[in-house]
């Protein structure tokens, strides 16, 4: 083992058959095969047939693909042309479903809810495309969105598609220099905005973010602005129109042609922000990126019909674009639209619409179900959850305690939990169970999707043995992956190809068992050297989590004068657990006994509250330099995607020396 690679200490052994299913597109493990290997042998045929059943394509393509990694230059379905709008409104209600529900809006009020079918959704559609146009957007223009989860949001994603304008979301948590510099970057010429977001039974305004931001854009002719919460807001003569004013309008026309676009024409911009530097803009086309979305929502959801699928993610991450609109649209299913939170007004929010809606298949975060499990699991069993066939994870490793209270509790120990891992470039899910063939392990994401070579390498780029921790590449294209980095070819080609050329490089550690099931490990910038062994973050806070008094946990390394680094842990407790130096002892002897005396934490601070993204990824670099003794903010680098500034005073109060 080279010195570079990351050390695995954990032995979870847990194993868990699938479920049976009546109705599975891949019913066990020799059908996963079959496809992987056809796949691995054929890639040109598999995406092209999957190209072809998933979607309808005005002109068929010349080639499959054309990628060398090497440059990198990424093409698929070349010169076939779509637009994505028909693929997932128009044709469906050609097909006769119509009255079908596209999407079910629940609001943050319990009565604000909305049914809305294929035919009403592309109403909407087709009208807000025509705004769009007659706000002088057209194709390759860009259109800027920051708005609540509402389902206008879904109409003008759908109208920028349908004519060909490229849309980059900005999630409306972000502050007002942060949409500024997003809108700079990317030259939109419109943004589409609201008043307010509703959130926890607060007012949380938009507007005054949108008018600071703005007011340094000169790009941004013209702003639309959705009435949500009523509140009284700026509206600036000449920029700003409400969007109630713009629909109503008698002169807009009723039909609005589909734009055929080339399959790798840009449909969409999303800024991620990553550890350092300024965000970068992931590119999205339109061809591969549809096949990939429809292709992956259906097989890891296993999606029919009759499906309501809810993903609780908010549509300004990669989640909610992929698996709330693109996925399912494509595929004709129903799909759950969520505009409130988890805990409001009590924990059993989500639940409660699992019942209301009959939901079949329900899509979180790690982050959202060790908020619940700190709660209680007596908020689980308030409602019946008995149409529910698939449970989902995403965005940080899952610990095994939060899979195994998540498959106990919501799936009544009966329902797969399906562990997926991917990125926002990665477009959609790579790595994942498929919930009705795979044999599951608690805290793996399991294997790849077929066509997706993930690989475990050293810092030399070769492959690393059974369990010995390493980078997670990948070895080949897949249709759904970025194509750049906005208006910085440079960055995009040293970020992800240039470590180990001629591969996709992640940015994550991982290993592979024995079994070939892959466990992410954490990002390989969050990795902790003690005594030169390279600990990722996963385990040693899955450790934590898997005592009873524990409900999340960080660690991150501290300078240590003889181990190089030590592991310093922040600790939240459940609700009914209770902080001592008791305690303490018990969580150190218990890393020590769950992985080994290497990893026991140095020092033990408990918290109430954890620094987040505000799309619930802990911060391990902000509390790395709370650690070392920052105490000013502006230490702590780029905060701007901090959901709640005021844990870090928290922090730096109970930080131990
Ligand atoms: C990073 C990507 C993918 C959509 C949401 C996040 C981490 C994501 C998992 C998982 C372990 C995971 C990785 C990855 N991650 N899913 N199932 N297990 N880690 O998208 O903001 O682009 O973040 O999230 O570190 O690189 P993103």
């Amino acid at each position: 083992m080279t010195p570079d690679n990351i050390q695995s200490l954990q032995h979870e052994q847990r194993l868990f058959s699938p479920p049976a299913a009546k109705r599975a597109h891949i019913p066990d493990m020799a059908t996963y095969e079959e496809h992987y290997r056809r796949a691995d042998q054929d890639p040109e045929g598999y995406w092209a047939d999957r190209a072809k059943e998933l979607l309808s394509w005005s002109k068929p393509w010349d080639k499959v693909m054309d990628c060398d990694f090497n440059i990198p230059k990424i093409n698929w379905f070349v010169n076939g042309q779509l637009n994505v709008s028909y693929n997932c409104l128009d044709r469906h209600v050609e097909n006769g479903l119509g009255d079908k529900t596209a999407i079910i809006w629940q609001g943050e009020p319990e009565e604000d809810v909305r049914h809305i079918s294929y035919r009403e959704l592309l109403t909407d559609v087709v009208r807000f495309a025509n705004i769009l146009k007659k706000l002088g957007v057209g194709r390759g223009d860009r259109v800027a969105l920051y708005m609540p989860m509402v389902p206008e949001l879904a109409v003008a994603m759908l109208a920028c598609t349908r004519i060909g304008a490229t849309h980059s979301i900005v999630f409306a948590g972000f502050s007002a220099a942060s949409l500024m510099n997003r809108i700079q970057d990317c030259e939109a010429k419109v943004l589409v905005t609201a008043d307010a977001v509703l959130r926890a039974g607060k007012k949380i305004p938009l507007k005054g973010n949108v008018d600071d931001a703005l007011a340094e854009c000169p790009t941004v002719t013209s702003c639309v602005v959705l009435k949500r919460a009523g509140i009284d807001i700026n509206m600036v003569e000449g920029r700003d129109l409400w969007w109630h004013d713009v629909v109503a309008d008698p002169n807009i026309a009723p039909t609005c042609p589909c734009e055929p676009m080339d399959s790798e024409d840009l449909l969409f911009i999303l800024y991620t922000s990553g550890s350092t530097g300024k965000p970068k803009g992931v590119m999205h086309s339109t061809g591969g990126y549809l096949t990939y979305a429809a292709h992956s929502t259906q097989l890891v959801f296993n999606l029919h019909d009759d499906d309501i699928h809810f993903c609780t993610a908010d549509i300004g991450w990669i989640t909610g674009h992929t698996y709330i609109v693109y996925g399912p649209l494509a595929l004709g299913v129903t799909s759950v639209m969520f505009e409130g939170v988890p805990s409001y007004p009590d924990p059993s929010r989500f639940w409660h619409l699992v019942e209301k809606f009959r939901i079949t298949s329900f899509y979180t975060a790690p982050t959202a179900i060790r908020a619940l499990m700190r709660d209680g699991a007596e908020w689980t069993s308030k409602n019946d959850l008995s149409s529910l066939r698939v449970l989902g994870s995403v965005g940080e490793p899952i610990n095994p305690e939060a899979w195994m209270w998540y498959h106990e509790n919501i799936g009544k120990s009966k329902l797969p939990v399906v562990d997926t891992w991917w990125q926002t470039e990665t477009g959609g899910i790579l790595i994942s169970a498929l919930p009705f063939a795979t044999p599951l392990k608690p805290g793996s994401a399991t294997r790849p999707l077929p066509g997706v070579h993930a690989r475990i390498v050293d810092a030399e780029g070769n492959p690393t043995a059974a369990n010995e921790g390493g980078h997670l590449i990948i070895e080949r294209p897949w249709p759904g992956m970025l194509r750049g980095v906005f208006g910085d070819p440079e960055r995009f080609k040293q970020q992800y190809f240039d470590r180990f050329p001629g591969k996709y490089e992640a940015g994550d550690g991982a290993r592979q068992d024995e079994d070939g099931y892959f466990w992410i490990m954490g990002r390989l910038d969050d990795v902790i050297n003690v005594s030169g062994h390279r600990l990722g973050t996963a385990e040693i806070e899955s450790a934590l989590v898997s005592h009873p008094a524990v409900a999340e946990a960080a660690v991150v390394g501290m300078p240590h004068e003889i181990k190089g680094q030590a592991i310093y842990a922040y600790v939240t407790l459940r609700a009914d657990a209770d902080e001592s130096d008791e305690l303490i002892k018990a969580l150190r002897n218990h890393v020590r006994k769950e992985i080994g005396p290497l990893a026991s934490p140095e020092v033990i601070q408990f918290t109430v509250g954890l620094p987040k993204t505000r799309s619930g990824k802990i911060m391990r670099r902000v509390l790395r330099k709370i650690t070392t003794g920052s105490t000013a903010l502006e230490d702590f680098g780029d905060t701007s995607t901090l959901a709640d500034p005021s844990v870090i005073q928290d922090l730096i109060a109970g930080r131990h020396t």
